[in-house]
């Protein structure tokens, strides 16, 4: 096991392309590190650098303190797992996992030891000498898995590993690699595009855009106070609302009525004339259950109520409003950056399930203030998290 380091990493294909951007990243020992982001961010580059499956044009890659840049895949010892898990089907599960010992001429003896005990870490022992044909998709990860641990890897690199799988396994398959890594303990990096994975399986998550490195920060930092409107548009679904606001003298002036910034939330506005407020569609509810002690903290408004999700559990509305020009082809923009479905000018929000608000009505809605973020449109910064304590470094 060993801690992997990247400094001022770039990779430029022989187009001269920037696939990867000076990205400096320290993964500690251990760690579950997430690579996410768009497709075409230069995740796979990233990861394939560590592997040493790609050239580093410039800057250095450090696994266990040791500067790799140079050295061949092999010499690096990483287990990386692919989507397919390639594993050999003529073969039983115990010579598929004893594999890379076999091609390393260990002796029979320790072969046997290996494999058994990666086994039974897998609960994979009553399986042994079945072929991977006859067993499930989970188990036949553990079986490609089994193949990294044997060969005592000093960190498992997954690229996409389960994008191929319908919704219901990846879920399990999700739970099990979150299982195991902990059980191992084996440093991991895991490339995804799919945010649920992002934040689920991760000790920390490394937002890539176009090659640059966004946030590293935990599941819940990244939510809780992204830096920018492209990671707080990126992290959470249905994706946070962005909100045009007019900055006037005293207030906030929104489609939805004047907004007054809590203390904890207040920021600099010298200077700007307009501003995109975030707010997470559970940071809104319908008025009507809010308790008069919290409703003050927040900003009550009519809304045009288009359409209700009922979910069981919770329900969405859907507000649509009205947003000057600019902001509007703003927001489209993000939308495509981030790859993402309506960005458009409509509020998502969260109700509680016990809400009786319908849909084609005018209701009363209600935002929690003290949870709303500012952002810069111009620059995307927000400007909120700016106060707030940011968690980039490793944890402890
Ligand atoms: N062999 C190559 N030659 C030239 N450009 C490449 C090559 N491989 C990747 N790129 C470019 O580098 C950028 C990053 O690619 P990469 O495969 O790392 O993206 P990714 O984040 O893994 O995307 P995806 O989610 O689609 O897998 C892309 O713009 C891509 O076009
Ligand atoms: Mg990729």
């Amino acid at each position: 096991m060993a801690a992997i380091t990247m400094n001022n990493i770039i990779k430029k294909y022989g187009d001269g392309f920037p696939a990867v951007n000076d990205v400096s990243l320290d993964i500690a020992d251990g760690e579950f590190m997430i690579l996410v982001g768009p497709s075409g961010c230069g995740k796979s580059t990233l990861l394939r650098m560590i592997v040493g499956l790609e050239d580093i044009t410039s800057g250095e890659m450090l696994i266990g303190g040791e500067r790799v840049n140079e050295k061949a895949p092999r010499d690096r010892n990483l287990a990386m797992v692919f989507q397919n898990y390639a594993l050999y089907p003529h073969l039983t599960v115990y010579e598929n996992i004893a594999f890379p010992l076999r091609l390393q001429k260990t002796s029979d003896t320790e072969v046997k030891e290996r494999v058994n005990q990666a086994a039974e870490l897998l609960e994979l022992t009553e399986h042994l000498e079945r072929k991977p044909a006859n067993l499930s998709g989970g188990q036949r990860q553990r079986v490609a898995m089994g193949r990294a641990i044997v060969r005592n890897a000093q960190a498992f690199l997954f690229d996409e590993p389960l994008s191929n799988l319908d919704a219901k396994l990846r879920g399990q398959m999700r739970t099990e690699i979150s299982r195991l890594q902990k059980r191992l303990g084996i440093t991991t990096v895991y490339v995804t595009h799919d945010q649920v994975e992002a934040m689920t399986l991760g000790d920390r998550v490394a937002v890539l855009r176009k090659g640059l490195l966004q946030q590293v920060a935990s599941p819940r930092e990244l939510y809780e106070n992204p830096v920018n409107l492209f990671v707080a548009g990126f992290i959470g679904s249905p994706p946070m609302n962005f909100i045009p606001a007019t900055v006037g003298e005293d207030a906030l002036h929104t489609p939805f009525g004047d907004v007054t910034l809590p203390e904890s939330r207040s920021v600099d506005l010298a200077g700007k004339d307009v501003v995109l407020l975030g707010a997470r569609p559970e940071s809104f509810e319908d008025a009507a259950v809010v308790s008069d002690t919290v409703r003050d903290h927040g900003l009550t408004f009519d809304a045009n109520i288009d359409v209700i999700e009922w979910l069981g559990n919770e329900q969405y509305a859907y507000v649509p409003y009205d947003a000057p020009e600019d902001i509007r082809n703003q927001l489209a923009e993000l939308e495509r950056e981030l790859d993402s479905e309506a960005m458009r000018t409509q509020l998502v929000v969260s109700l509680d399930a016990t809400s009786r608000i319908e849909e084609a009505s005018v209701s009363a809605l209600w935002l929690d203030l003290r949870k709303v973020h500012v952002f810069d449109p111009s620059t995307g910064e927000n400007l909120t998290a700016r106060t707030a304590t940011q968690s980039t470094s490793a944890p402890a």
